[in-house]
């Protein structure tokens, strides 16, 4: 068997074990991680994996040890990371993408799980990817020369508009949605929305910026935002989609529990509070 035989019966093994770990039984989303190649994303190895004690070097280019439940650091000395399948594939599978869509990936990184959300539109759809580092979306942007349904823009994802969109994928710890993330949603759009609040100190690693939080499908309904929360997040922070007051809401939020009961966002000051999980200047995530 070839070495290219090999590595797909590999990717195959590794989507089912990653859907299974996390309870996902969505074909497309499995065929998407199954077809992927990790390593046409994350450059040539040696790979730098996060692991308990901090990054450890996988001990060669061997593209099998990219495919297992594990953070890949891609700029490890700010803690910048390929995110953990596992993470990822539920929230995708909650994203319903479907084929044909236009979804926005807002911190595409190196454009790894860009390439799934492209996969999962096929070539009727497209995928606009927003990375705010140059130098990863001067990457992504060569990974995807020559792949018709990805644009790569690099920019400020919080600010920049963009097209309308089925399905807007943040990939970065925000303390509120921006502006135009509800704006650009079509009616039946999902945004996911990944809430992120204090510092913590991950793994193995001194001087990360990960924060903790929890993650919500925003579905827009007309002029209404139905929310539902999906699991919890630690992730590298959003460049122009923080700002202090959202944040101290969302850690007292975060500190009370109650997520699961959330059931609509508002972009209103005007709800009392007992109606309100958090409650922030300008919006809200309420029980209905
Ligand atoms: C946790 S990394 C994820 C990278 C990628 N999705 C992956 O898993 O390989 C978060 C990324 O979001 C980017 N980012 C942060 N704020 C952003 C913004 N406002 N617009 C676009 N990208 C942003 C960071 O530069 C970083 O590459």
């Amino acid at each position: 068997m070839d070495r290219e035989a090999e590595l797909a019966i590999v990717r195959r093994a590794y989507a089912k074990q990653v859907l299974a770990s996390v309870g996902v039984d969505d074909p497309s989303v499995e065929a998407a991680f199954a077809a992927v190649e990790r390593e046409r994303y994350l450059g040539p190895g040696p790979w730098p994996i996060l692991r308990h004690s901090g990054y450890v070097p996988t001990p060669d280019d061997d593209p099998v040890y990219l495919y297992a439940d594990v953070l890949i650091g891609i700029v490890p000395e700010r803690g910048l990371n390929n995110g953990m399948p596992s993470y990822h594939a539920p929230v995708i599978a909650r994203a319903d993408i479907r084929a044909g869509e236009h979804v926005v990936h807002i911190g595409a990184g190196v454009g790894y799980y860009t390439a799934i959300l492209a996969h999962l539109v096929g070539n009727a759809g497209r995928v606009t990817a927003i990375e705010f580092d140059h130098a990863l979306a001067q990457r992504a942007a060569a990974s995807f020369s020559g792949t018709a349904n990805v644009a790569v823009v690099c920019g400020d994802g919080a600010s920049l508009p963009f097209d309308p969109a089925d399905v807007i994928y943040i990939n970065a710890g925000a303390t509120r949605p921006a502006d135009v993330w509800l704006d650009r949603l079509h009616d039946g759009g999902r945004l996911i929305l990944p809430l992120t609040a204090k510092k913590i100190l991950p793994l193995g690693s001194g001087n990360s910026i990960m924060r903790h939080g929890a993650v919500f499908r925003i579905e827009r309904k007309g002029g209404e935002y139905l929310a539902k929360w999906i699991s919890a997040v630690g992730v590298y922070p959003c460049e122009g989609g923080r700002d202090g007051a959202s944040e101290a809401a969302l850690d007292a939020a975060l500190q009370k529990g109650g997520w699961q009961n959330v059931t609509r966002l508002y972009r209103t000051d005007d709800l009392p509070d007992g109606r309100c999980w958090l409650r922030a200047p300008g919006w809200a995530l309420a029980y209905d």
